[in-house]
């Protein structure tokens, strides 16, 4: 089972058109500094294999040459019932070395910037939530050192890459502010490889009562 699912996601993913990244996964930096072919925005430079135009904008892709760590709503933000919302709530990314946590990455003192980590702050707009709060034995899941997310039980198969998930605190009416991560199944480009996919995950019992439409 995690083997198709991993084998579909590799399949599909792979096909990014003629973008060198995700939408998921591109920032805006159409009023970038622009020297030649090089245009840098806060900090990074992207060259042309890096950017690409679209609606009449300039988007990047940051983690083409930076770890990222993929935060669905904005640095102020957690997902509050389903939206982001801006809150007072401390959120903390802790980074692991396979299992071993090593440290966390703490969005109010920027430790992120010292370490050389890129946030991307995109929710998913289709996905299944894992909530290691609530699911200990299967949603446990483990943010590596190079922005890859492990969740070695989970049905999704072991690691996923920065396009594949987002990770926030939540409050909603099942669970209370805690840190939980999204399965995001958005850059499935079509409906039918959506529904592919998607019925794999959600034939997996516990999960399929899981699975967050619009997340
Ligand atoms: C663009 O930057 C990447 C990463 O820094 C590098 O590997 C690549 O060779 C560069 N491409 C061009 C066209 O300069
Ligand atoms: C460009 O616009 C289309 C239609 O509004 C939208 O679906 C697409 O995501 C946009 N592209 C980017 C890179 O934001
Ligand atoms: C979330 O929604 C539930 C029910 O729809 C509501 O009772 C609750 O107050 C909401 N929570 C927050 C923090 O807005
Ligand atoms: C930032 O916060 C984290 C976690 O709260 C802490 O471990 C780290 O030492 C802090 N770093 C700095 C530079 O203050």
């Amino acid at each position: 089972m995690k083997g198709v699912i991993l084998m579909l996601l590799s399949f599909f993913f792979g096909d990014v058109s003629n973008s060198p990244c995700f939408k998921s996964l591109s920032v805006d930096i159409t009023n970038g500094v622009k020297d030649g072919h090089e245009i840098t925005k806060n900090g990074l430079t992207y060259n042309s294999s890096n950017y690409y135009r679209e609606n009449g904008s300039i988007y990047g892709c940051p983690c083409n040459f930076k770890k990222c760590i993929r935060k669905c709503c904005g640095v102020d933000e957690i997902m509050i019932n389903k939206t982001c919302t801006k809150s007072d709530v401390e959120v903390k990314i802790p980074i692991h070395r396979k299992t071993d946590f090593i440290h966390h990455l703490d969005m109010r003192n920027e430790t992120h910037k010292k370490l050389d980590y890129f946030y991307i702050h995109k929710r998913c707009k289709k996905g299944a939530r894992l909530s290691p709060d609530l699911y200990p034995e299967t949603d446990t899941f483990y943010i590596q050192e190079d922005g890859k997310f492990f969740a070695p039980d989970a049905e999704i198969g072991g690691m996923l890459d920065v396009g594949n998930y987002c990770v926030d605190v939540f409050h909603d009416g099942e669970i209370d502010r805690k840190f939980a991560a999204i399965f995001c199944a958005d850059d499935l480009n079509t409906e039918q490889t959506i529904q592919h996919v998607v019925k794999k995950i959600y034939s997996t019992g516990e999960f399929f009562a899981r699975f967050a439409c619009d997340q």
